[in-house]
């Protein structure tokens, strides 16, 4: 068996919180799993991702954020995502290339193809099973970050956050049967509740 599912969503949506969950699952079903995220997962990804989200007083280009985060993506892959699928197990990844196609192409306004090449570069192709959105309005996502030191994105507009939470649901919208869009206010059981429903129909009987 191999599976790959990607958690994606906005700031404050609680995505890592249900990937950690969903890990821990599958772990109790005897799954061999791994968890990982991104930006970063490895040794150089998170240098890049520190660089990325933290960099003070260094007007980062658009351009220069789509190479970085591919470049920590085409790690990722190459050191831990390729290799766990190769031996059976299932992956899953805390934000994968949508966030790319997202926040570079819809909140930056880089060209959609241009980006969606460069992110097929870095993966070479690789294309999640399932992804789960876990959705929920700009305000409620950046209420629930108040009070924690914000990073690059997170001090973003409210319209930089709206476009990006746009593109989620536009990619979802396009690919219905790979993406798994969720209430995000939902509480949290009921959302581990229904990731787990949809996981079940993808592992083996
Ligand atoms: P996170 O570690 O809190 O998920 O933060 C990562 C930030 O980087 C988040 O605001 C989204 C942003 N990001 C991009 O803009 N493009 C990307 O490709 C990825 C992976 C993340």
């Amino acid at each position: 068996m191999s599976l790959f599912i990607t958690f994606e969503g906005e700031e404050g949506s609680g995505k890592s919180s249900q990937a950690e969950e969903l890990y821990k699952w599958l772990s109790t079903q005897d799954i061999p799993v791994i968890l990982t995220h991104e930006p970063g997962g490895t040794e150089l990804g998170e240098r890049i991702s520190d660089l990325v989200k933290w960099a003070q007083g260094t007007d980062i280009s658009p351009t220069t954020e789509l190479m970085l985060f591919n470049a920590s993506r085409a790690q990722l892959v190459r050191e831990v995502i390729r290799p766990a699928l190769g031996e059976g197990k299932a992956v899953i990844c805390d934000r994968f290339d949508d966030s790319t196609t997202t926040y570079q192409s819809y909140g930056r306004e880089l060209d959609l193809e241009t980006v969606k090449k460069i992110n097929t570069t870095a993966t070479g192709g690789l294309r999640p099973d399932l992804t789960v959105l876990l959705d929920l309005s700009i305000e409620d996502g950046l209420a629930r970050k108040s009070g924690e030191k914000l990073d690059r994105f997170e001090q973003e507009d409210i319209e930089f956050h709206r476009k990006v939470r746009e593109g989620y649901l536009k990619l979802a919208n396009e690919e219905p049967e790979r993406w798994l869009v969720i209430d995000a206010l939902q509480p949290r059981e009921v959302i581990s509740q229904v990731i787990r429903e949809r996981v079940s129909t993808l592992l083996p009987a």
